[in-house]
């Protein structure tokens, strides 16, 4: 561990004199994914901003624990910063499930878009909450479909084990479809789907291509059902430790960083989705009707459960 970081000092630098013990940023997605070379894009950068006097350790694939327990780590300082999902946000604060609503927007780009809005800024500040400070909005792909055998209709669905993020408004999605949601972390996925443990998935075509999950794949539904936020948050009390200046550096940085991931996806699901395709996976376009009354449903719900829905559907129509 601190021989690679002495060869990212030498790297970039930075004499070992200067760099103090480490702080760390925990994720579960694997090296190969986005949001970690993102999150060492941020870390080179911050690196390279003070001058070597803050070192960040990126923690990729669930290395320091699942998300529950990442967060938990991060509440009390034993971990520094994270990009986590908003399951454990949304299964405490029913409002941090407001963008897992179905078909809420159509494409990255305006997924990009609300995340800098007034709803995704609420949210950020309501992080002081769970002694976290917020950082920043990130976001995967739109939401796939990958399943093991043919699916032709929603029909197809009812009683299949989809695989979610155990995260209560996507398996309430699941259950309105009379699927049989299936909650498991992105590091259990791939033996999984291999095994037969489950019948299909939710994901996005990023993970799908990277990680392998096409090749037991028989259909892939290109739905664009969903975005997928992530919360970049730093702990209250490894911030406080850190200078006004040096506070300023990592935000700016970090709202840099996350602002061209987020811009970043729209080419990332085009050409994922495109390697599936050239792989032969038999790829299917589906939208909002395909899903039936299901979206309805899960809006009239939601929007009893979580008041900031109505406010960031109105944001939305502005
Ligand atoms: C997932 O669990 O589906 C997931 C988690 C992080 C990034 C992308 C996907």
């Amino acid at each position: 561990m601190f021989r690679s970081l002495a060869l990212a000092a030498i790297a970039l630098s930075i004499p070992l004199a200067v760099c103090a013990q480490p702080f760390r940023l925990g994720l579960i997605t694997p090296p190969t994914h986005q949001w970690t070379k993102t999150a060492q894009e941020i870390s080179q950068e911050i690196a390279q901003g003070t001058e070597g006097r803050l070192q960040i350790m990126v923690m990729p694939s669930g290395q320091l624990g699942n998300e529950a327990r990442i967060l938990q780590q991060v509440q009390t300082g034993a971990v520094d910063f994270a990009f986590l999902t908003g399951g454990e946000f949304a299964n405490r604060d029913p409002d941090y499930g407001v963008f897992y609503a179905p078909y809420l927007v159509s494409n990255t780009q305006e997924a990009a878009q609300i995340l800098q809005g007034g709803v995704a800024h609420t949210l950020l500040d309501r992080l002081d909450g769970f002694g976290l400070k917020g950082l920043g909005w990130g976001m995967a792909g739109m939401r796939q479909i990958v399943m093991s055998g043919p699916i032709e209709t929603r029909d197809d669905l009812r009683g299949k084990r989809i695989r979610t993020v155990p995260l209560a408004p996507e398996m309430a999605f699941w259950s309105e479809l009379g699927a049989a949601p299936t909650p498991m972390p992105l590091p259990a996925l791939y033996d999984a789907f291999a095994n037969g443990q489950i019948d299909g998935m939710q994901i996005d075509h990023e993970s799908t291509w990277t990680a392998g999950y096409w090749r037991n794949a028989k259909v892939v539904l290109n739905s664009n059902h969903m975005i997928f936020p992530m919360l970049a948050v730093a702990s209250q009390r490894s911030w406080a430790k850190i200078s006004p200046e040096d506070q300023t550096r990592i935000t700016a940085i970090m709202e840099r960083e996350l602002a061209q991931m987020n811009t970043a996806y729209a080419r990332i699901d085009a050409d994922n989705l495109a390697e599936l395709r050239q792989a032969g996976v038999d790829v299917r376009n589906v939208d909002r009707d395909w899903f039936g009354a299901a979206v309805d449903r899960w809006y009239a719900a939601w929007r009893q459960k979580a008041p900031l829905l109505t406010v960031l559907e109105q944001e939305i129509n502005e």
